[in-house]
């Protein structure tokens, strides 16, 4: 009996592409060269499956030329690369990697606090280059996390994975902002206060999003929301580029109208904003908050999960149409 064929846009572990060929005719990108919207379309031609990651859109135009497409399992929580609507229309059924990194990146959203914070970056910059000649009181000074007001902007699971470090590791108040208010139930386990998008800005001492991509989402944070920010707030973004206007923020950071940012996420990345890469109050990361070596595994593992029990079994597993294609 034939097997079905899947594409690997992008190089993934070993050991994943090995389990996929053992149930599929696989074609890889090991090399990892960056296709473009034609490339990969070429590539995905007359496959049944695609493993693709946040970088690959899968859009009308793919899914025209590709009509053999039944599943694009993103390696990826965030699913802004995906047209789902197009998706759906076309009978393809869209996956996503929920769970297994929420607490990988819940970690990293506090890496980033704390080094934009305590301005653990900019002192090791100076360190290397030589600057260090004498100690002084007020040396990188920065601001405390511990017993701050902590504001989190979007409380899905990530979002109360900090919001637990916040309370239970740091002695943080913990508020939050989100398009629905969670059960009670949820709200006492995060000991996280439900309060408007406004009072959390004028309130926090530091902001964490962690708010999905969406037209609705865009620039949640512009000149406007800087401007209601505490000068001593560091503002940490997570979640996606164009979740924070770069331009505002690069402005708000050199008139130190806010204290500093950690940003993991860029609008138009790879490409940062060379206002933000000029500032030394930013620390700067490139898309990395799930980057530990056992849950990147852990996702490549789901991704592949996903095409083998859908292709295989015909069962979806973490799907994001499955209710829309009539499959849930
Ligand atoms: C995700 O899973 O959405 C991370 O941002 C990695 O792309």
């Amino acid at each position: 009996m034939s097997r079905p064929a899947i594409a690997i846009a992008r190089a993934i572990f070993p050991q994943v592409v090995e389990r996929l060929q053992s149930h599929f005719d696989v074609v890889t990108n090991q090399q990892d060269t960056l296709l473009s919207g034609p490339e990969l379309a070429a590539f995905a031609r007359g496959k049944a499956g695609l493993l693709c990651t946040g970088s690959e859109r899968i859009d009308p135009a793919l899914l025209a030329a590709c009509p053999d497409l039944k599943i694009c399992a993103n390696m990826a929580v965030g699913y802004n690369n995906f047209d789902l609507d197009a998706m759906t229309a076309a009978r393809v059924l869209a996956t996503n990697t929920p769970d297994v990194l929420t607490e990988t990146t819940a970690d990293f959203g506090f890496a980033l606090l704390m080094a934009a914070a305590r301005r653990v970056t900019e002192s090791e910059h100076f360190l290397r280059a030589g600057q260090w000649t004498r100690w002084s009181y007020d040396m990188f000074a920065g601001q405390d996390v511990h017993g701050s007001t902590l504001g989190i902007i979007g409380m899905g699971r990530i979002g109360q994975g900090i919001a637990r470090r916040g309370a239970l590791g740091f002695g943080m108040r913990v508020i939050y902002h989100n398009r629905s208010r969670l059960d009670p139930a949820l709200e006492a386990d995060c000991q996280a206060q439900y309060v408007s998008k406004e009072e959390l800005l004028r309130t926090a001492d530091h902001v964490v999003l962690v708010v999905p991509y969406s037209a609705a989402s865009h620039h949640t944070i512009g000149a406007a929301e800087l401007a209601m920010m505490k000068p001593t707030a560091v503002l940490v973004n997570i979640a996606r580029g164009g979740i924070v206007d770069d331009v505002a923020l690069a402005q708000a950071l050199r008139e130190r109208r806010i204290a500093a940012a950690g940003l993991d996420v860029f609008e138009g990345e790879p490409q940062v904003h060379p206002d933000l890469l000029a500032l030394s109050n930013v620390v700067l990361t490139p898309h990395i908050a799930s980057a530990s070596v056992p849950t990147r595994l852990a996702m490549a593992n789901l991704a592949a999960d996903n095409l083998i029990d859908f292709l295989v079994h015909g069962r979806p597993r973490t799907a994001l149409n499955a209710q829309a294609l009539g499959l849930a």
